[in-house]
């Protein structure tokens, strides 16, 4: 740990395209200079030269735990209790599947409507899946605490709302929850690396999150899952693939789960989206997510004053207060579709979220205040000189 983070040295560590203000990390994160390397040297020394003998000689068996450890530090997990791999969906499904095993004599999820959908949707599908009568409850954000009783098996919310950047307390919601005798469930997409997360001090019982955006793992990076020490020796889990088994090249008839978070490994592990993932953590070995967070803070501050003293027909969809959001912050538009794209056009790249969302994410680690204000600038001109309403902003592209 080098003490005080220096965001140049890890600004320099990124390859963005001259002119542009990225302001979109919190969806993909920009490439890392060092991963086209590491992958090329995957490919070439290690499967190129290696062939199959790179499994052991090259450590690929091994580096979903090693990935998963990497990971491990940045929100606060012990070693040995997070694995990498597949995509954050299945790891909701595992993960929750895994709780409401736990928790026997209970048919509820509760979730929120700030959820992301996906994370509904596969609660959804796993309980059509099982058919013993489990109901999925949605409330609003801020009526959750209040919605957790004696019924609820499992609390599954995502931490950061991947629309308006609001924030859970995830130690008091954990704990509210275990004292009605529920498990929890934290989708951490939107808060690794992107503020500091402490799963083992909150006593979370399981927790998912993605690598492509703030950890900057590359389109389609893999996900990684937690689970408490104190639960992993009793969890069966659904996926029960064969690089979950205790001995997977003994190739048993019948499963026998892993050690600890061993067993939510499911399948051969995509090595070279790995690869890049790997450099991409090389940035975060000397970062304090504290001064990330600190920064953090400054940015989306500055950017809220300066859109708000620029941009009077904004509307502010995040919370006021800096430490009740996450790393992002959100305005609402009408026509918020043209607006983003138009503002797109001039360099400065956020996204959209439907209806109205304008979403813009800060990653200090490779963005500075003027940038911050710059975009705002040009934000602030777009919607002055009404240059977003044109029908070339409007067409409507298959990603927003
Ligand atoms: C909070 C949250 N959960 C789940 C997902 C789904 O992730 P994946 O597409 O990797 O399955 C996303 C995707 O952006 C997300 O933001």
């Amino acid at each position: 740990m080098r003490g005080v983070t220096d965001f140049s040295l890890t600004r320099s560590m990124f390859a963005l395209p001259p002119g542009v203000i990225y302001l979109d990390g919190n969806s993909l994160g920009p490439p890392p200079v060092a991963a086209a390397e590491r992958v090329a040297r995957t490919m070439r020394d290690e499967w190129g030269a290696q062939l199959v003998g790179a499994w052991n000689g090259a450590g690929w068996m091994v580096q979903p735990r090693r990935v998963g450890d990497r990971i491990g530090r940045l929100i606060g997990a012990p070693e040995g209790t997070v694995v990498v791999g597949d995509t954050l969906s299945i790891k909701v499904y595992q993960a929750l599947a895994a709780a409401l095993d736990l928790v026997p004599g209970r048919r509820v999820i509760l979730s929120d409507s700030g959820n992301f959908p996906s994370d509904l949707y596969m609660a959804d599908g796993l309980i059509r899946s099982l058919g013993r009568g489990h109901e999925l409850r949605v409330v609003e954000p801020a009526a959750v605490a209040d919605a957790i009783d004696e019924s609820v098996a499992v609390l599954m919310l995502t931490e950061v709302d991947y629309r308006t950047g609001r924030l859970h307390d995830m130690a008091a919601l954990t704990a509210r929850a275990h004292a009605a005798g529920a498990l929890t469930v934290w989708d951490l997409a939107h808060s690794a690396g992107a503020l500091p997360v402490d799963v083992a001090g909150a006593d979370a019982d399981f927790a998912v999150g993605c690598t492509y955006k703030y950890l900057n793992g590359g389109p389609g990076a893999p996900a990684f899952v937690y689970v408490a020490e104190r639960l992993a020796p009793r969890v069966r889990p659904a996926l029960a693939g064969w690089l979950g088994h205790e001995e997977p090249f003994a190739f048993d008839l019948d499963y026998r789960p892993g050690s600890g978070v061993e067993r939510f490994r499911v399948g051969t592990p995509p090595v070279i989206g790995m690869a890049a993932l790997e450099a991409a953590l090389d940035v975060w070995d000397g970062v304090d997510m504290r001064d990330v967070r600190r920064a953090s803070i400054e940015l989306s501050e500055l950017f809220v004053a300066e859109v708000e003293r620029r941009c009077p027909t904004l509307e502010l969809a995040s919370p006021r207060y800096p430490n009740a959001r996450g790393s992002q912050v959100s305005f609402r538009h009408p026509d918020a579709y043209p607006v983003m794209q138009a503002l797109i056009a001039r360099g400065v790249v956020g996204d959209v979220r439907a209806p109205d969302v304008l979403r813009f994410g800060f990653a200090p680690l490779y963005l500075g205040a003027a940038e911050v204000t710059a975009a705002a600038e040009i934000l602030g001109r777009i919607l002055a000189d009404r240059s977003w309403d044109d029908p070339r902003h409007r067409r409507r592209a298959l990603v927003t």
